[in-house]
């Protein structure tokens, strides 16, 4: 077996030196089970971050690896060529999931891609090229997704795809214009509005957002918000690209979908991550309608898209998260681990702002509330904290500084007691440092 040692040495030479690792020294995993997971010197973890919001039924579980080995000794590949019996299965499911006229899907393998997907189906609908994203927000690692981000540190090379104009986003613990809820009158909404008349053509193809943002922190919008520039995108000839890859089958409680909750329906909506726990597989689902505006325009395929296998992990993680991970599942555990952070806002000052929803929950850390000066160095020092004390979490925000705690969502409040007495006590270690 390879030793640790050896694992960082090859990761070292033999991968891109750009790869952002998390912990000083960086953690080498060897395996899973449940909500647990082990390093290659078998020390056990808790995994509060999911794989990334991404093993939603809990590492290894046994449906999915059954459905999974018994696909894999029938057929391993078909392509978007083919149709499949898996693939078609999961797009009638998703359609019945997902909210409104949502019908019919196009899988492909990561948010990267179903993100472009979705902006290609906008403008071969629209006819515009204009793309309205969010600051604060994050669409993945590919050209034009870098585009879409949000964020400087996400945003590599400084030359970008011409079309996209960032709106203000909707982070009241920050508020971009000062302002407080809900005497602002969710003004910065109507940034949206002032960024179309103001830097596009007047005519744009789409709005695309995340209903909770992730990346940028786990930033909860005014309930009333997406329906402000739902209105706003429509007006203008332009179609809503939800982007659901974090917020996705149940992750934000009640819903199969953040959007719902906000009572707004996409015209196109992207989701990845959660959707097959852990293989490669995402999905770019839309109306029958918008779908009909990429025909006669030209031929894609994709050669791993809706792959029998991933598809076949994506029916069985669909089964058993309405088995034991239901949306009422994660909403009352979610609950109650919200309560628990609650009381962590009260006892350290480090602790600046608690929110999210279901199991999506993010803890912002400032070096003092009156100036909300962002503590990225403490939540550096606490991921060690936490660490060592067997729990891992993961972290966003455009100052590194929110932490971003992202169970599976099977996960029991026996898990949840076991994780708020770790960070209780890898907190009270960091507060004495701030
Ligand atoms: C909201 C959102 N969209 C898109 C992506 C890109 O997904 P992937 O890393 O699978 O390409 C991510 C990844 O974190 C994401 O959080």
């Amino acid at each position: 077996m390879t030793s640790k040692r050896q694992i960082l040495e090859k990761q070292k030479a033999y991968l891109w030196p750009n790869h952002l690792l998390y912990y000083a020294e960086p953690l080498p995993l060897d395996h899973g089970q449940g909500v647990y997971v082990w390093d290659v010197e078998n020390n056990k973890y808790l995994d509060f971050f999911g794989g990334i919001l991404t093993t939603s039924v809990g590492h290894n579980h046994p449906k999915v690896t059954a459905r999974v080995q018994a696909q894999t000794a029938k057929l391993i590949h078909s392509s978007t060529l083919y149709p499949h019996e898996n693939q078609v299965d999961l797009a009638e499911k998703l359609a019945a999931l997902t909210p409104g006229k949502l019908q019919t899907s196009y899988f492909t393998n990561s948010g990267t891609e179903a993100d472009e997907t979705a902006v290609l189906l906008a403008t071969a609908y629209t006819g515009s090229g204009e793309i309205i994203a969010l600051r604060y927000g994050y669409s993945g690692r590919s050209f034009l997704s870098m585009s879409l981000t949000g964020h400087s540190s996400w945003r590599i090379g400084g030359t970008h795809v011409p079309g996209i104009k960032h709106a203000l986003n909707p982070y009241c613990y920050r508020c971009p214009l000062k302002m407080t809820h809900p005497q602002c009158d969710t003004a910065c909404a109507e940034d949206v509005e002032e960024v179309i008349k103001t830097t596009t053509s007047g005519r744009v193809a789409a709005l695309l957002a995340e209903p909770i943002q992730g990346v940028g922190g786990f930033i909860v919008p005014p309930p009333e918000y997406f329906k402000i520039v739902t209105d706003i995108i429509h007006r203008y000839g332009g179609l809503f690209i939800c982007d659901e890859v974090q917020t996705g089958f149940g992750r934000t409680g009640d819903k199969w979908f953040g959007i719902e909750q906000w009572g707004v329906e996409p015209d196109i909506m992207t989701m990845a991550k959660g959707i097959a726990n852990g293989f490669p597989l995402a999905n770019t689902i839309t109306t029958a309608e918008i779908a009909e505006g990429m025909v006669g325009k030209g031929l894609t395929i994709s050669t791993f898209g809706g792959n029998p296998v991933s598809t076949a992990a994506s029916l069985a993680t669909i089964e058993v998260l309405e088995e034991e991970g239901s949306p009422q599942h994660v909403a009352k555990v979610g609950h109650y681990l919200r309560a628990g952070l609650e009381k962590l806002l009260e006892k350290y000052p480090v602790v600046g702002d608690v929110r999210g929803m279901g199991l999506m929950q993010g803890v912002e850390m400032v070096k003092d509330r009156a100036s909300k000066e962002p503590a990225t160095e403490a939540v550096n020092q606490l991921f060690e904290e936490t660490r060592s004390r067997g729990l891992l979490i993961g972290k966003g925000g455009l100052y590194g500084n929110v932490l971003r705690i992202s169970p599976p969502l099977t996960v029991t409040k026996d898990h949840v007691d076991e994780a708020l007495e770790i960070l209780d006590l890898s907190i009270a270690q960091v507060q004495e440092t701030v």
